[in-house]
């Protein structure tokens, strides 16, 4: 389009100035302002009467202004459209001190004989933002792979003190006292695995190992836990319905979610101190809840509550608590997770979280999950009735394929234990009815576990096989039960643990 008349050219220049998505300015060789558009009264604060005939430095954030007039200088001895400080960070200063993060293009304009410079200003505050969260969530993804790969081997470290203590302890029933310092070993070690897991769960690697879990034994441990930690002014109670259903989670997980909402109600109270209720209870969702709640089907679910007296949530705070980082909490107080945490943990365990809150008020967290269906994966124990039967036991690390095999012929089962899978098939190979169960780790060098159980299940698909796992390692449920393993054991195990499975799966 052209336009021949030029006053309405003219129309046209000014109303695009004007309107410009950009902020716009006009600065006169003097450094002076001579035009702003509304955008830049609204990015920057200020009514354009406040800026017209002042220097362009009343823009420059202090830290910047003594170098401003050289680059004016620079530009004006080069005059030509560009964009300003290529490649770093530019800020404006907005009317009331803060830095605006801007993105600047300087173009030259002679308007009747003089010449001036034209910025155009972009506000980038969105894109700034989005740039630190992917920095911190990068930084943050970067310190769980190092926290998971320790945790990874930390656990096959607790794994050797845990079987050889139990092992020590096998042999000195007759000494109560030694029996008792073991006691304190054995426990120190589950402590440390309960730990590794905690730091799994937190990076996301480990493989939550959910089964069908009772709410009220984890909720009363976590209101003990919370009793200990949290000042006397904070009351702490909890209301479990004896009818609350099993979930099917990890234990690790709902306590975190407790201990989570917990300490954030604690937190609202400040120095006044009030009361947490933690309750627990059966909720049917019916239709119209269904409706109203996406992430809820209609059926029973379980509700597991933590309602606070503290100061409440702003409607503008509410909105945003649940967002990755998102925090209120001086900087080193908080890193704004928990219930961003809190939400993929009930998302996972196929739930939701829902919130209320009134200012002055207090606040109410409830976490919604389905209940477990009919089968029952409560751990058993069962004793071995069936002595001298033969396991095949796969383990590459030297400790722990011994301590696999002395933990069963204690249990009077005939082992052979292998650390190379190789050998362990070549094994099976020469004598495949000789066994009455396999077990395997699966991270092996040469052969995985699994590809070593592809393979004995071509020889005898019939012979029950057990995965012994490291956490982290992440093969799911589905697949290893498609390949053929019927048992997966987490390590470390205990003694029991392996001693129940092991009799369980020889019993058929
Ligand atoms: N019970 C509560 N009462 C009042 N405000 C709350 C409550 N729970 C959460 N909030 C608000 O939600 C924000 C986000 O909570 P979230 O647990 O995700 O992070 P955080 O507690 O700030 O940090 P972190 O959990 O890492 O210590 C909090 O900073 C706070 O403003
Ligand atoms: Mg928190």
């Amino acid at each position: 389009m052209s336009i021949d008349n030029p006053a309405i050219t003219q129309e046209f220049a000014v109303a695009s100035f004007e309107r410009s998505p950009s902020g716009m300015i006009a600065v006169d060789e003097e450094g002076r302002i001579v035009a702003v558009n509304r955008e830049v009264e609204r990015l920057l604060g200020y009514d354009r009467r406040e800026l017209i005939g002042r220097a362009v430095e009343t823009l420059v954030p202090d830290r910047h202004v003594k170098a401003h007039p050289g680059l004016r200088q620079a530009f004006s001895l080069n005059p030509e459209a560009r964009p300003m400080g290529a490649g770093r960070e530019l800020f404006a200063k907005h009317r009331d001190g803060h830095d605006v993060p801007v993105e600047i293009g300087l173009s030259p304009v002679v308007v009747n004989g003089k010449s001036y410079v034209l910025s155009t200003i972009v506000d980038i505050t969105e894109r700034r933002q989005f740039e630190n969260r992917l920095r911190q969530t990068q930084k943050l993804e970067a310190i769980g792979n190092l926290a998971s790969g320790i945790a990874h081997e930390f656990n096959n470290i607790l794994h050797g003190i845990l079987g050889y203590a139990e092992l020590i302890k096998e042999a000195v029933l007759d000494q109560p006292e030694v029996s008792a310092d073991l006691d304190v070993i054995i426990d120190s070690a589950a402590r440390g695995r309960d730990l590794v897991t905690r730091i799994l769960l937190f990076a996301r690697k480990g493989d939550p190992n959910r089964k069908k879990t009772r709410l009220e034994p984890v909720l009363r441990e976590a209101a003990q836990l919370l009793r200990a930690t949290l000042p006397h002014k904070i009351d702490i109670r909890s209301h479990i319905d004896p009818a609350t259903p099993d979930v099917v989670a990890d234990n690790t997980e709902i306590h975190q979610v407790v201990m989570n909402l917990a300490n954030n109600a604690a937190h609202s109270m400040g120095e006044t101190g009030g009361l947490i209720d933690i309750q627990a209870g059966p909720i049917l969702v019916d239709e119209k809840m269904a409706a109203a709640y996406p992430a809820l089907r209609t059926g029973m679910y379980s509700c597991l509550s933590v309602i606070d007296t503290g100061c409440g949530i702003a409607p503008d705070i509410l909105e945003r608590i649940f967002e990755p980082f998102f925090t209120t909490k001086a900087v080193g107080e908080g890193t704004g997770l928990g219930l961003s945490m809190i939400q993929q943990i009930a998302k996972g365990l196929g739930g939701t979280v829902e919130v209320h809150s009134r200012v002055g008020h207090g606040t109410r967290f409830d976490v919604y999950l389905p209940v477990a269906s009919g089968v029952d994966n409560h751990a058993e124990s069962a004793e071995p009735t069936d002595a001298r039967r033969h396991i095949l036991y796969v383990d590459d690390e030297e400790r722990l394929a011994q301590l696999g095999r002395r933990l069963l012929e204690g249990a009077g089962y005939d082992v052979v234990a292998h650390t190379s899978s190789l050998q362990a098939l070549t094994d099976f190979r020469t004598r495949p009815n000789r066994f009455d169960l396999v077990i395997t780790d699966n991270n092996m060098p040469h052969m995985t576990g699994l590809d070593l159980i592809d393979e004995i299940m071509k020889i005898r698909p019939d012979v029950p096989v057990m995965m012994v796992s490291g956490i982290g390692e992440t093969v799911d449920a589905a697949t290893l039960k498609s390949r053929g393993v019927r048992q997966v054991l987490a390590k470390p195990y205990s003694f029991s643990d392996l001693r129940a499975a092991v009799s369980r799966l020889i019993a058929g």
